[in-house]
């Protein structure tokens, strides 16, 4: 890989699109050059980038002459038609979709937790399910040390998990709630404002879980490399603009107590321990927005479980950054 590579942002104009720029330049990233590409309603309109004004580009599979690394985040479709095509120009492509995560032949990658996979790459590397990485960068130093042998995820989903269009349409809906005018959802399928619903993927009939929840299940066992771990999750979304937050309970195969937990995560990578329970303050999405760690608190014994081996906590992170852009740029340093 060139010191300086060249990198194009397919998805650009996107909620994920937007903290790729961000990432970059915050963390220092050497680009060379930068392409920016969308789908032709974007093309021709500008960016600015370090002091220059990048024109975006309708992305097609000619996109990618010259390109080392491609950041994909315009959704499974346009991943699926133009990633191999940008494999085939030599780009190396981190892909943000759900297209290529369960493929054997592409690494599922979280850097805190299985960087050593991106060498496996065959031209794709995938970046998890948003809601996978804020609940496993907590969990990966804990199984390390005392197997996890059942989990129970409950999610609070943000409207910034479904793309930008879906968080203008929770400022409206509640705009228009306070101002007791109808609104009609056209992004989520129920209204938002002041309100919660499972989440918006489809639900299989024949088991009940929607595909967030079936995405955690089988990223988790992927990511992990162990198919025995027991997993069940609930995905929902919750009226908050930024930002995933998550109720975890697990159970270890050896006896565990929370001040074990306390003292693992308090110097695992990715992560920061907001446990203050004199002042009742723990992780809140408002607080995770905007910065890159895993926010974990709540730390107790699941009082489910007298024979000690399980855990109950509570964790928040910015799923647009940790979740998706981040961790993309993360792999992207790894690649250089
Ligand atoms: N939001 C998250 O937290 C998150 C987390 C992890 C992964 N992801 C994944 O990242 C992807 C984008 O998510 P997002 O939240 O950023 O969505 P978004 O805000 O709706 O942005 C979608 C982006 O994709 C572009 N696009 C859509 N269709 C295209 C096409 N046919 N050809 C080229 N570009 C096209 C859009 O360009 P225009 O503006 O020109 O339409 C826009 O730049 C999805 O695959 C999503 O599952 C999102």
């Amino acid at each position: 890989m060139k010191k300086n590579p060249t990198v194009a942002i397919a998805g650009v104009t996107g909620a994920v699109g937007a903290e790729f720029i961000a990432c970059l330049n915050q963390r220092n990233f050497p680009v060379g050059k930068l392409k920016a590409l969308a789908s032709a309603r974007s093309a021709g309109k500008t960016l600015e980038f370090r002091g220059e004004t990048i024109v975006i580009e309708e992305l097609t599979e000619a996109s990618f002459e010259g390109v080392d690394i491609a950041l994909f985040s315009a959704g499974g479709g346009p991943s699926r038609k133009f990633a191999p095509a940008a494999v085939k120009a030599g780009a190396v492509v981190v892909d943000n979709s759900s297209a290529f995560r369960m493929d054997p032949n592409v690494p599922l990658v979280i850097p805190e937790i299985n960087a050593r996979r991106i060498k496996d790459h065959k031209g794709i590397i995938a970046n998890p399910n948003c809601s996978a990485i804020t609940a496993l960068v907590p969990l990966w130093p804990i199984h390390r040390k005392n197997r996890i042998r059942r989990l129970i995820i409950s999610t609070y989903q943000a409207a910034s998990g479904a793309g930008a269009a879906a968080m203008q349409e929770l400022v409206d809906s509640t705009r228009a709630h306070l101002n007791g005018k109808p609104f009609t959802p056209k992004v989520l399928p129920h209204p938002y404002a002041f309100n919660v619903f499972s989440h918006n993927t489809a639900i299989d009939p024949e088991t009940g879980y929607n595909g967030e929840e079936t995405k955690v299940i089988a990223e988790t066992k992927k990511i992990f490399e162990d198919d025995k771990i027991a997993i069940g999750v609930t995905c929902v979304r919750v009226p908050v603009l930024r930002a995933h937050s998550e109720s975890i309970v697990f159970e270890c195969e050896k006896p565990i107590t929370e001040d074990e937990v306390r003292a693992i995560l308090s110097d695992a990578p990715g992560v920061r321990i907001v446990d203050d329970r004199v002042n009742n303050y723990f992780p809140m999405p408002i607080d995770a927005s905007g910065q890159g760690d895993v926010l974990v608190g709540r730390i107790r014994k699941d009082l489910s479980d007298p024979s000690g081996h399980s855990i109950a906590m509570f964790v928040a992170a910015d799923q647009l950054l940790k979740g998706a852009a981040l961790n993309a740029v993360q792999i992207a340093e790894l690649l250089l």
